[in-house]
């Protein structure tokens, strides 16, 4: 089963604790939650103080994916704040094979996340520090964008790569019920949805949530039918 994890970058900032419940209700498999900070993304969204309020929204997994740099000295308060999975950028620092044993003992599952521009072999030398590799479809920083399909690519990639471990692909940026199909074939086991997730208001949510999935699922025969 493809996991969908709806980004509350997307939701009513206003109302954040509220939507985090809303959307877990309407099906979501998992919560991600977007940081940025303005200097690795050109974007500030929120950082640790927010993800510990939201906490008590859901028993659903909070995935956490950090689009800071440095993101070391963070991640023990993401961790203590109640993320599940941390996922740190390769391009976000020299060091990103430290920042994943930190993850780890730390108690989280570690993620590591690639930009449209860097290649799957970055992760080659992580592959026994990864319990999930993320590539972006968009230039991460801002919801709505269009999915980069040639991004595919990669995701094809680390799926050849990660082949025969317990590693999942998750695929962030531009996911819709066009584009669900599409990334779920080439690998993701993970489907992050921001706009496409929150678009209609709450009384949308389950319908919204429930046609990734059905366009995931279709795409990778797993409800029985190939497209
Ligand atoms: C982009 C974020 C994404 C984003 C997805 O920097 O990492 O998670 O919120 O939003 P959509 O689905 O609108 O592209
Ligand atoms: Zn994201």
């Amino acid at each position: 089963m493809t996991i969908i994890a709806p980004s509350i970058l997307a939701a009513d900032f206003a109302r954040l604790g509220e939507e985090t419940r809303a959307i877990a209700e309407a099906g979501a498999d998992w919560i991600h939650l977007d940081v940025m900070d303005g200097h690795f993304v050109p974007n500030i969204s929120f950082g640790p103080a927010v993800v510990k309020a939201l906490r008590s929204s859901t028993d659903k997994v909070f995935d956490v994916h950090l689009m800071i740099a440095p993101a070391d000295p963070y991640l023990a308060a993401f961790a203590e704040a109640g993320a599940d999975a941390i996922t740190v950028h390769a391009e976000a620092g020299p060091h990103i094979h430290r920042s994943l044993q930190t993850i780890r003992g730390l108690g989280k599952r570690a993620g590591v996340a690639l930009n449209p521009g860097t290649p799957a072999s970055a992760i080659a030398p992580l592959l026994d520090m990864v319990d999930l590799v993320l590539v972006m479809t968009v230039n991460p920083g801002f919801g709505g964008q269009s999915f980069i399909g040639s991004a595919l690519e990669t995701v094809s990639r680390v799926k050849a790569m990660t082949a025969g471990r317990a590693i999942d692909i998750s695929v962030d940026g531009g996911i819709t019920p066009e584009t669900a199909g599409p990334a779920a074939q080439a690998g993701a086991t993970i489907l992050v949805a921001g706009s496409a997730a929150f678009r209609g208001g709450p009384e949308q949510y389950e319908r919204n949530v429930a046609a990734i999935r059905e366009a995931a699922d279709a795409a990778t025969g797993r409800d029985g039918v190939r497209c």
